[in-house]
Protein backbone atom coordinates (compact mmCIF):
# COMPACT_ATOMS: atom_id res chain seq x y z
CA UNK A 1 0.00 0.00 0.00
CA UNK A 2 1.04 3.57 -0.62
CA UNK A 3 1.22 6.12 1.97
CA UNK A 4 0.95 9.28 0.70
CA UNK A 5 0.60 12.48 3.43
CA UNK A 6 -2.47 14.52 3.26
CA UNK A 7 -0.97 18.18 3.88
CA UNK A 8 0.89 21.05 2.39
CA UNK A 9 2.62 21.58 5.69
CA UNK A 10 6.37 22.11 4.48
CA UNK A 11 8.02 20.70 8.20
CA UNK A 12 5.67 17.25 7.88
CA UNK A 13 6.26 16.55 4.49
CA UNK A 14 10.48 16.98 5.04
CA UNK A 15 10.07 14.66 8.55
CA UNK A 16 8.09 11.64 7.21
CA UNK A 17 10.03 11.85 3.98
CA UNK A 18 13.55 11.55 5.66
CA UNK A 19 11.91 8.10 7.17
CA UNK A 20 11.30 7.08 3.89
CA UNK A 21 7.31 6.92 4.43
CA UNK A 22 6.34 8.97 1.92
CA UNK A 23 5.10 7.88 -1.71
CA UNK A 24 3.11 10.59 -2.94
CA UNK A 25 1.33 13.99 -1.43
CA UNK A 26 -2.39 15.27 -1.42
CA UNK A 27 -3.01 18.70 -1.56
CA UNK A 28 -6.66 20.58 -1.26
CA UNK A 29 -8.00 24.85 -0.91
CA UNK A 30 -8.15 24.37 2.25
CA UNK A 31 -5.00 22.22 3.46
CA UNK A 32 -2.92 25.40 1.72
CA UNK A 33 -4.82 28.06 3.26
CA UNK A 34 -4.19 26.29 6.94
CA UNK A 35 -0.51 27.15 6.20
CA UNK A 36 -1.46 30.40 5.35
CA UNK A 37 1.09 30.96 2.44
CA UNK A 38 0.82 31.81 -1.23
CA UNK A 39 -0.59 28.57 -3.42
CA UNK A 40 2.13 28.12 -6.50
CA UNK A 41 5.27 28.95 -4.41
CA UNK A 42 3.95 26.35 -1.74
CA UNK A 43 3.49 23.82 -4.35
CA UNK A 44 6.46 24.30 -6.06
CA UNK A 45 8.34 23.58 -2.46
CA UNK A 46 6.37 20.48 -2.09
CA UNK A 47 7.73 19.23 -5.49
CA UNK A 48 11.14 19.79 -4.49
CA UNK A 49 11.45 17.22 -1.83
CA UNK A 50 8.41 14.66 -3.15
CA UNK A 51 9.18 12.61 -6.22
CA UNK A 52 6.40 10.70 -6.06
CA UNK A 53 2.52 12.18 -7.10
CA UNK A 54 1.60 15.36 -5.91
CA UNK A 55 -2.18 16.36 -6.37
CA UNK A 56 -3.07 20.05 -6.77
CA UNK A 57 -6.47 21.16 -7.03
CA UNK A 58 -8.01 23.17 -9.64
CA UNK A 59 -10.22 25.82 -8.09
CA UNK A 60 -12.55 26.56 -11.59
CA UNK A 61 -15.70 24.83 -12.10
CA UNK A 62 -16.50 25.03 -15.46
CA UNK A 63 -14.57 22.31 -17.52
CA UNK A 64 -12.67 25.03 -19.58
CA UNK A 65 -11.32 26.82 -16.54
CA UNK A 66 -10.34 23.72 -14.82
CA UNK A 67 -8.46 22.60 -18.42
CA UNK A 68 -6.86 25.62 -18.32
CA UNK A 69 -5.27 25.43 -14.77
CA UNK A 70 -4.89 21.29 -15.66
CA UNK A 71 -2.07 22.57 -18.43
CA UNK A 72 -0.57 24.93 -16.03
CA UNK A 73 -0.13 22.95 -12.98
CA UNK A 74 1.51 19.81 -15.13
CA UNK A 75 4.18 21.80 -16.63
CA UNK A 76 5.51 22.84 -12.88
CA UNK A 77 6.74 18.66 -12.48
CA UNK A 78 6.22 15.43 -14.16
CA UNK A 79 4.61 14.04 -11.28
CA UNK A 80 2.03 16.59 -10.64
CA UNK A 81 -1.77 15.27 -10.28
CA UNK A 82 -4.33 17.25 -10.99
CA UNK A 83 -7.42 17.04 -8.57
CA UNK A 84 -10.33 17.55 -9.80
CA UNK A 85 -13.71 17.35 -7.78
CA UNK A 86 -16.65 15.21 -9.26
CA UNK A 87 -18.84 17.25 -10.85
CA UNK A 88 -20.41 16.92 -14.70
CA UNK A 89 -17.66 19.89 -15.61
CA UNK A 90 -15.09 18.24 -13.96
CA UNK A 91 -15.88 14.42 -15.94
CA UNK A 92 -16.02 16.38 -19.04
CA UNK A 93 -12.25 17.84 -18.08
CA UNK A 94 -11.48 14.39 -16.74
CA UNK A 95 -11.84 12.68 -20.55
CA UNK A 96 -9.56 15.94 -22.10
CA UNK A 97 -7.51 15.78 -19.67
CA UNK A 98 -6.58 12.20 -19.67
CA UNK A 99 -6.41 11.94 -23.32
CA UNK A 100 -3.21 14.40 -22.81
CA UNK A 101 -1.78 11.92 -20.67
CA UNK A 102 -2.17 14.55 -17.76
CA UNK A 103 -3.12 12.74 -14.67
CA UNK A 104 -6.08 13.20 -12.31
CA UNK A 105 -7.18 12.87 -9.29
CA UNK A 106 -11.01 13.05 -9.37
CA UNK A 107 -11.88 14.04 -5.32
CA UNK A 108 -14.62 14.06 -3.30
CA UNK A 109 -16.04 10.80 -4.16
CA UNK A 110 -18.65 10.00 -1.74
CA UNK A 111 -20.40 6.85 -4.09
CA UNK A 112 -19.40 3.66 -5.90
CA UNK A 113 -21.41 5.24 -8.64
CA UNK A 114 -19.73 8.19 -8.93
CA UNK A 115 -16.15 6.19 -8.78
CA UNK A 116 -17.23 4.66 -11.47
CA UNK A 117 -18.00 7.04 -13.58
CA UNK A 118 -14.60 9.04 -12.87
CA UNK A 119 -12.49 5.58 -13.47
CA UNK A 120 -14.73 5.00 -17.21
CA UNK A 121 -13.80 8.82 -17.84
CA UNK A 122 -10.11 7.55 -17.86
CA UNK A 123 -9.45 9.45 -14.18
CA UNK A 124 -5.73 8.07 -13.01
CA UNK A 125 -6.74 8.16 -9.07
CA UNK A 126 -10.54 8.62 -7.01
CA UNK A 127 -10.33 9.60 -3.78
CA UNK A 128 -13.77 8.47 -1.72
CA UNK A 129 -13.63 10.61 1.45
CA UNK A 130 -14.23 7.89 4.04
CA UNK A 131 -14.25 10.20 7.46
CA UNK A 132 -16.46 12.70 6.22
CA UNK A 133 -18.82 10.05 5.47
CA UNK A 134 -18.29 7.93 8.93
CA UNK A 135 -18.88 12.08 10.52
CA UNK A 136 -22.92 11.25 8.62
CA UNK A 137 -23.40 8.24 10.17
CA UNK A 138 -22.60 6.12 6.90
CA UNK A 139 -19.51 3.30 7.19
CA UNK A 140 -16.99 5.11 4.94
CA UNK A 141 -15.00 1.92 4.48
CA UNK A 142 -17.78 0.06 3.05
CA UNK A 143 -17.89 2.47 -0.10
CA UNK A 144 -13.92 1.33 -0.47
CA UNK A 145 -14.43 -2.47 -0.28
CA UNK A 146 -17.32 -1.38 -3.21
CA UNK A 147 -15.37 0.45 -5.45
CA UNK A 148 -12.41 -2.01 -4.97
CA UNK A 149 -14.64 -4.87 -5.99
CA UNK A 150 -16.01 -2.94 -9.08
CA UNK A 151 -12.42 -1.67 -10.29
CA UNK A 152 -11.30 -5.40 -10.01
CA UNK A 153 -14.16 -6.82 -12.04
CA UNK A 154 -13.37 -4.38 -14.89
CA UNK A 155 -9.80 -4.27 -14.68
CA UNK A 156 -10.00 -0.08 -14.26
CA UNK A 157 -6.34 1.18 -13.60
CA UNK A 158 -7.81 3.87 -11.81
CA UNK A 159 -6.16 3.61 -8.22
CA UNK A 160 -8.29 4.27 -5.44
CA UNK A 161 -6.65 6.98 -2.49
CA UNK A 162 -8.45 6.55 0.64
CA UNK A 163 -9.17 10.35 1.72
CA UNK A 164 -10.57 11.92 4.73
CA UNK A 165 -8.25 9.28 6.42
CA UNK A 166 -9.05 10.62 10.42
CA UNK A 167 -7.43 7.40 12.54
CA UNK A 168 -4.97 4.52 11.83
CA UNK A 169 -7.90 2.00 12.12
CA UNK A 170 -8.74 3.71 8.62
CA UNK A 171 -5.71 3.11 7.03
CA UNK A 172 -5.41 -0.75 8.77
CA UNK A 173 -8.77 -1.50 7.36
CA UNK A 174 -8.33 0.44 3.98
CA UNK A 175 -5.17 -1.86 3.60
CA UNK A 176 -7.24 -4.95 4.46
CA UNK A 177 -9.35 -4.36 1.59
CA UNK A 178 -6.63 -3.29 -0.82
CA UNK A 179 -7.36 -0.01 -1.57
CA UNK A 180 -3.75 1.09 -3.35
CA UNK A 181 -3.31 4.02 -1.34
CA UNK A 182 -4.23 6.20 1.98
CA UNK A 183 -3.69 9.90 1.60
CA UNK A 184 -2.72 9.96 5.19
CA UNK A 185 -2.72 13.79 7.46
CA UNK A 186 0.65 14.20 9.65
CA UNK A 187 -1.19 13.07 12.97
CA UNK A 188 -2.33 9.70 12.15
CA UNK A 189 0.90 8.91 10.38
CA UNK A 190 2.54 9.78 13.99
CA UNK A 191 0.09 7.55 16.14
CA UNK A 192 0.37 4.66 13.45
CA UNK A 193 3.81 4.09 14.96
CA UNK A 194 2.68 4.02 18.79
CA UNK A 195 1.94 0.57 20.88
CA UNK A 196 2.51 1.31 24.51
CA UNK A 197 3.91 -2.46 25.05
CA UNK A 198 6.44 -1.37 22.70
CA UNK A 199 7.61 1.74 24.94
CA UNK A 200 7.37 -1.05 27.65
CA UNK A 201 9.19 -3.89 26.30
CA UNK A 202 12.11 -1.46 25.29
CA UNK A 203 12.14 -0.65 28.60
CA UNK A 204 12.55 -3.70 30.05
CA UNK A 205 14.96 -5.28 27.70
CA UNK A 206 17.46 -1.92 28.57
CA UNK A 207 16.63 -2.52 32.36
CA UNK A 208 17.57 -6.45 32.35
CA UNK A 209 20.72 -5.46 29.75
CA UNK A 210 21.98 -2.64 32.52
CA UNK A 211 21.43 -5.08 35.13
CA UNK A 212 23.05 -8.48 33.43
CA UNK A 213 26.25 -6.26 31.87
CA UNK A 214 26.95 -2.40 33.47
CA UNK A 215 30.06 -3.09 36.08
C1 LIG B 1 -7.52 14.44 0.23
O1 LIG B 1 -7.39 14.20 -0.94
C2 LIG B 1 -8.72 15.09 0.79
O2 LIG B 1 -8.84 16.38 0.31
C3 LIG B 1 -8.67 15.06 2.29
O3 LIG B 1 -8.30 13.76 2.71
C4 LIG B 1 -9.96 15.50 2.95
O4 LIG B 1 -9.87 15.27 4.32
P1 LIG B 1 -10.90 15.92 5.37
O5 LIG B 1 -12.23 15.30 5.18
O6 LIG B 1 -10.30 15.58 6.70
O7 LIG B 1 -10.91 17.39 5.10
Amino acid sequence: MKFFLDTANLDKIVYFTSLGLVDGVTTNPSLIAKEGKEFLPTIKEILKIVNGPVSVEAIGSSSIEMIKEAREFSKLAKNVVVKIPFTKEGIKATQILSKENIKVNMTLIFSASQALIAAKSGASYVSPFIGRLDDISFEGIELIEQIKTIFDNYNFKTEIIVASVRSPKHVVEAAEIGADIATIPPEVLELMFGHPLTDVGIKKFMKDWANAFST
